[in-house]
């Protein structure tokens, strides 16, 4: 069935957005809607909450805030393991020594800056959705209510 995932085109990415979109349609995915935002280092951090304490916490706010980011609502049968799939291992580094035809591989920068994001699971899609399309239906509202 049809399901949705939140992919983000990273800082280091965003110069390539079109010709990483146009990959992203070929390969199945309807973008459901799109928008370009600058995050304050503040909003990168709630984003990424989850990651919160951890060693990279503090230089992963500051890349995710450095510039623009194209956050997309991706629908496609299986979008979120799809995604993740096609955008490969975290580590941009290891990934291109191992999924060499992934897209952090071919777009990210070292292993912190791995040009993509894609949510984990189906409740982090859900509130990756959220976070960037607050104003989104996710279910039909029922009339006369
Ligand atoms: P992303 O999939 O968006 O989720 C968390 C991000 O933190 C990750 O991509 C990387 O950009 C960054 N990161 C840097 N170092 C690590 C690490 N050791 N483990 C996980 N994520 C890391």
């Amino acid at each position: 069935f049809v399901e949705r995932t939140l992919a983000i085109i990273k800082p280091d990415a965003v110069h390539k957005s079109e010709e990483i979109e146009d990959i992203i349609l070929r390969s199945g995915f309807t973008v459901i809607q799109k928008r370009r935002v600058h995050l304050t280092p503040e909003q990168a951090s709630d984003f990424y909450a989850e990651h919160y304490g951890k060693m990279f916490f503090p230089s992963l706010v500051a890349y995710m805030s450095s510039g623009p980011i194209l956050a997309m609502c991706l629908a496609r049968e299986k979008a979120i393991a799809y995604w993740r799939e096609l955008i490969g291992p975290t580590n941009t580094l290891k990934a291109k020594e191992t999924h060499p035809d992934c897209l952090r591989a071919i777009y990210g920068t070292d292993d912190q800056r791995n040009a993509l994001h894609g949510s984990d699971g189906y409740s982090a899609a859900e509130r990756e959705i959220r976070f960037f399309f607050p104003d989104s239906v996710v279910e039909p509202i029922p009339v006369g209510q």
